[in-house]
């Protein structure tokens, strides 16, 4: 019998708290025996870190953003995610589609249409599921975000939207969370690093039950 890995994805707005539970999500699979990567969109891959690069710097339109987000994950699936999950490794990705639904799709006003269409061209070139087995929503509220993210000196494009942006892109995200309840789970992430922990170790114990 083949083992396929699982593939994990973080959501959520900006400081709520995914890149810093992303590598120790890491370590709990680790020392349950299991093969685990971690990496991110836009990104994980070097073209994708240089496209990453040009979308959090450069203006640019949000149907133009939207396609630079989906060339980048065509290489990161294609060359990174896939690949890995077919080797048996988990794949722990710090955001995915759902992304691009909340900011681009919620926040930035891009028809459903234009991401779904991309979407799918990305799924019938993989001939595989590009579904995450397992979605993380960390879900916090505006004020707290721009409290985390108050030590950033520079903020990027993304970051330095306004309350009206972040509250669409996380109503969109807990939509989201709503339509998908099997695959996504919401942690409320706005209490102490422990609480998000014990609340993650509870979901990953069943998420491993239940497979
Ligand atoms: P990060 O700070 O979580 O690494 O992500 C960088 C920014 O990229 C973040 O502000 C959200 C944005 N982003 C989108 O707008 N759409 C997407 O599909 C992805 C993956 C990220």
């Amino acid at each position: 019998m083949i083992l396929l890995g699982k593939f994990i994805t973080l959501e959520g707005i900006d400081g709520a708290g995914k890149s810093t539970n992303s590598l120790w999500l890491a370590d709990i699979l680790r020392s349950r025996g299991l093969n685990v990567i971690n990496t991110r969109e836009p990104g994980g891959t070097e073209l994708g870190d240089k496209i990453r690069h040009i979308i959090l710097e450069n203006d640019m339109s949000p149907e133009a953003e939207t396609m630079l987000i989906f060339a980048a994950r065509f290489e990161h699936f294609k060359n990174i995610i896939q690949p890995s999950i077919r080797n048996n490794i988990w794949v722990i990705c710090d955001r995915f589609i759902d992304a691009t639904y909340a900011y681009q799709g919620s926040g930035k006003g891009v028809s459903l249409e234009f991401i779904k269409s991309l979407e799918g061209l990305l799924s019938t070139n993989m001939a595989s599921s590009i579904v995450p087995d397992l979605t993380l929503l960390f879900d916090i509220p505006f004020d707290l975000m721009l409290q985390r993210i108050s030590h950033i000196k520079k903020l990027d494009r993304f970051e330095r939207n306004n309350d009206i942006f972040f509250n669409r892109v996380r109503k969109s995200y807990l939509e989201i969370a709503r339509k998908n309840p099997c695959r996504v789970k919401v942690i409320d992430s706005s209490k102490c690093l422990e609480n998000t922990k014990s609340i993650i170790s509870e979901i990953i114990n069943n998420f491993l039950v239940s497979l």
